[in-house]
């Protein structure tokens, strides 16, 4: 009996930091979502911001394929680890004056510290590791994925579903009309329909935009070409 009792207390022991360990990277995980919009942490998929996978040790504005570091930061001299990324997010412009990074920083210290904790084990190099890092957190992590796969990530422009493949686009005084390979053609106000480009391995094939809604209401979309040059080419003018 007595060997039963100390075994699951010396058990109790040494799981609790782990346990303390996991819930602070876990409440990172959910203090990141400030960052998603901007930054992912698969090796160099770029959005606004640069991918922070491999982030520790990394020199500041370094990263070969983001090409829009402001010359602040390239020339900072600054080397990622826990206290300067500490510092970089109580305040970025502090740390670096004139960054663009369109962020004012968290303030709490506590806060810092967990998305910091989230951070370093999702940013590590190796194949895929913040996948696996990610599955041991069971539901937050899923519930991040659907986060990502429903709202803020376009589905997968390279494989589209009928109603999203545009097949021809004319343009008549104020009036875009979409046709898509489901046959239906739509009519967008021209200040409703957003036309732009992505030619990264997120972007459509070349030569098949996609139509995408955005907003709540029907009457918004961007279609999304592989290259500008494509666009004047789909566009034809005739009422
Ligand atoms: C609205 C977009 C946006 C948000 C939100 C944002 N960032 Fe950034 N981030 C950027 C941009 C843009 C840069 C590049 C800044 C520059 O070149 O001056 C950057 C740069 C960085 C860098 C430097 C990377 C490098 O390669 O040197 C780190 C680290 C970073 N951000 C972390 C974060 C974290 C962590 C968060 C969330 C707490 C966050 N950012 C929120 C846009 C954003």
């Amino acid at each position: 009996m007595h060997c039963l009792v100390v075994a699951v207390f010396a058990g109790v022991l040494t799981s609790a930091p782990v346990l303390a360990q996991q819930d602070a990277a876990s409440r990172g995980e959910r203090d990141f979502r400030a960052c998603m919009p901007c930054h992912s942490l698969e090796p160099d998929r770029n959005m606004t911001g640069p991918s922070l996978a491999g982030l520790w040790g990394r020199k500041a504005g370094s990263l070969e394929s983001f090409e829009r570091y402001s010359d602040a930061l390239k020339s900072s001299g600054i080397i990622w680890d826990d206290r300067s990324l500490d510092a970089w997010l109580t305040d970025p412009d502090r740390m670096v004056p004139g960054n663009d990074m369109p962020f004012n920083g968290i303030k709490d210290g506590h806060a810092r510290a967990d998305l910091l904790a989230f951070l370093k084990e999702a940013t590590k190099p190796g194949p895929e590791p913040q996948r696996n890092a990610r599955a041991p957190m069971g539901g937050m992590g899923g519930m991040m994925g659907g986060m990502m796969g429903g709202g803020g990530r376009d589905p997968d422009l390279k494989s589209l579903e009928p109603s999203m493949q545009v097949k021809a686009i004319t343009y008549c005084h104020d009036t875009y009309r979409v046709t898509t390979a489901d046959g239906k053609t739509g009519a967008f106000w021209e200040r409703n329909l957003r036309l732009k480009t992505d030619s990264g391995r997120d972007g459509p094939h070349s030569g098949a935009p996609a139509l995408v809604p955005a907003g709540m209401m029907g009457d918004r979309a961007d279609v999304i070409f592989a290259a500008p040059d494509e666009i004047s080419k789909t566009i034809e003018g005739r009422c």
